[in-house]
């Protein structure tokens, strides 16, 4: 995600602005700029790539002369990485300056009224929406405006400010993105994470949601949304900058899957309107959607996961016919595509040299090709008829598990919405199915408040020679995930297997205290996946189980057995990958392995 930084003091602000920026690089960006009061103008620098190249424009911000600035690094969103999309940006008579973290879900309807009223836009951004709506509210009282266009604008925000006709002023106001304020000798900061902050302060407040505050060189003043002066606690930070970079967390595995139940919003909210799903990127019209005769879902490791996940929601919810490849085996299979067929590549980096390869495949064939892809302005984003982000951030950990649930989650809108074009789904079903999604963040969050229960059951497992991941239909797909996210960051060697198939094949290597791991989430198929369990536990295996509140029975059979809430039937995977990951997690934790790095893996892999 975007980083932030902003500073008022007696100090040069640029080279701060260039040196806080430099401590959240591990956020992801792939341009940044800054924006500095010269004393008449706001000058604004902006580059694309890494901070290096802004800082050796700005000769380590010597160029920018000025004690008041804020500085951004811009993981793209809404528009390709550009000098044009990247922040600061300003309002039209360049009096108004921002930088902005999050995502204004309803940017457009806000910047065809600001079109209308005259406004002229620059760049794609949603940030520059902000911008506009400021100089539309301003009065000559920014905090005024900024409470606004609080009222104003819907999604998350973590916003930095400065007004020309205010120079002695910081302004700074969050809405479920992070922002920080810190309380230096010569000077006060503002920051999306403390790591930026640590040289000059340790001194910090927390701004909480839909607070506002404002700095000038020695005060720091807090207001909420209707302008009224509120009080707030300084903390004192003791963690080391490392600890600090991780946002505290001992990984950044650990702290993306904390990130989860917010990604998870992410990728929904915006795309769920009024009671309805719109995926306005999607460009297909409901004949168009009617007309498909077949989807081909293609991508590597976790993203094809989700692609065997989908294929039973698209087909369960949405009666399409679908396929899913690895996209290496994809690519030289000579695959038969009907002309209404869509293929669909799912990949996180949308730089994956094969899924990238298979992408072009289709399109040489001349079907209708979508890319669900996190990385705004990748190559798959780029070369994709249509793209549909995953609003996941950027992901550090090699193993993936954010961007994997966004995933899932763009799959389940797609589902849905041809469900119901297709008319597969009953409008009045509609609101029911929508109501579970919007559950699901909170829901995953309560399970990873249960971690310390799995860290204990995965310290039982370190020294585990072999696990195998049983389940049936979904239950299978999750399986695979579990099976994928143990093996490459614990260096267990272990398998995802049909529980129907078995007895043809794995049941020859449970031996006494083998550890099986069996998803029942499918209600339908709780017996006949009991008595594989069955079957397991007779030739010695223990048996852990992730099923559904409720389903009792299960405990007779099983060893131990981890619940998940009540969800829709199609949705369960992402409920349940959960305690998987976390398991995963421990037990390469209580094994010493490299979590964030295992050996011979790499995050994007852009070779065949
Ligand atoms: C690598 C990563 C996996 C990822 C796969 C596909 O193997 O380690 O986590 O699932 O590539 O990557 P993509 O960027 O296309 O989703």
């Amino acid at each position: 995600m975007c980083g932030i930084v902003g500073y008022i003091g007696e100090s040069q602000a640029a080279p701060i602005l260039l040196e806080g920026l430099s401590k959240l690089e591990y956020r992801g960006y792939d341009s940044a700029g800054i924006a500095v009061y010269d004393g008449e103008n706001i000058k604004v620098q902006k580059a694309v790539g890494r901070l290096k190249v802004l800082s050796e424009m700005t000769h380590d911000g010597a160029t920018m002369q000025g004690v008041v600035g804020i500085g951004h690094t811009r993981w793209a969103t809404h528009g390709a990485p550009s000098n044009t999309n990247a922040h600061p940006h300003y309002n039209q008579a360049e009096t108004i300056v921002v930088v902005h973290n999050g995502i204004i879900e309803n940017y457009m309807k806000l910047r065809k009224r600001l079109e209308t009223k005259g406004y002229q836009f620059l760049s794609e951004t949603d940030t520059e929406v902000v911008a506009h709506l400021l100089d539309y509210y301003y009065k000559g009282e920014p905090l005024e405006a900024i409470t606004k266009i609080m009222h104003r604008v819907e999604g998350s925000y973590a916003l930095g400010i400065i007004f020309k006709d205010h120079p002695e002023q910081v302004y700074a106001v969050r809405k479920d993105s992070p922002l920080i304020v810190g309380h230096g000798k010569d000077g006060n900061l503002i920051a999306s994470d403390v790591p930026a902050v640590l040289k000059y302060t340790r001194n910090v407040y927390f701004i909480l949601n839909e607070e506002i505050a404002v700095l000038t060189k020695e005060t720091i003043g807090f207001y909420n949304v209707d302008g009224e002066e509120i009080q707030k606690e300084c903390t004192t930070i003791d963690w080391d900058i490392n600890a600090a970079e991780k946002g505290g967390y001992e990984h950044f595995m650990l702290k993306e899957m904390y990130e989860q139940p917010q990604t998870v919003r992410d990728t929904l909210n915006p795309r769920i309107k009024e009671g309805s799903i719109v995926i306005e990127e999607l460009g297909m019209s409901d004949e168009e959607i009617q007309k498909i005769s077949k989807i081909h879902i293609v991508a590597c490791g976790s993203a094809y996961h989700v692609g065997v996940t989908a294929k039973y929601v698209f087909e369960g919810m949405a009666r399409i016919p679908v396929e899913v490849d690895l996209a290496s085996e994809f690519r030289y299979r000579n695959p038969i595509l009907e002309k209404d067929a869509l293929v669909i590549i799912i990949s996180q980096s949308g730089e994956t040299a094969d899924s990238l390869a298979a992408l072009r495949e289709a399109k040489i064939r001349g079907v209708k090709t979508l890319g669900i892809v996190n990385v705004v302005g990748s190559s798959i984003a780029r070369e994709a008829d249509k793209v549909m982000y995953t609003w996941a951030g950027p992901e550090i950990a090699v193993a993936t598990t954010k961007a994997y649930s966004a995933q899932l989650i763009a799959t389940y809108l797609l589902a849905v919405k041809f469900a119901q074009v297709r008319g597969e789904v009953l409008e009045e079903e509609v609101t029911g199915i929508l109501k579970d999604l919007q559950k699901l963040p909170e829901q995953i969050e309560m399970l990873l408040s249960h971690k310390e229960k799995i860290q204990r059951f995965a310290n039982r497992y370190i020294a585990a020679k072999d696990v195998f991941f049983v389940g049936r239909g979904i239950d299978y797909a999750i399986s695979m995930e579990g099976s994928l996210k143990l093996k490459e960051i614990s260096y267990i060697h272990s398998e995802a297997y049909a529980a129907g198939e078995l007895k043809h094949g794995t049941i020859s290597l449970i031996e006494e205290g083998t550890l099986v791991a069996a998803v029942v989430t499918q209600e339908d198929l709780y017996k006949k996946t009991i008595s594989n369990i069955v079957e397991l536990r007779s030739r010695g295996a223990f048996v852990l189980a992730v099923t559904n509140t409720g389903n009792t029975e299960i405990q007779k059979a099983a060893d131990y057995v981890i619940y998940i809430p009540q969800t829709n039937r199609y949705f369960t995977n992402s409920l349940a990958i959960i305690p998987l990951q976390l398991f995963s997690y421990y037990v390469s934790v209580g094994k010493g392995c490299d979590v964030d790095k295992p050996r011979n893996l790499a995050k994007s892999v852009t070779v065949e």
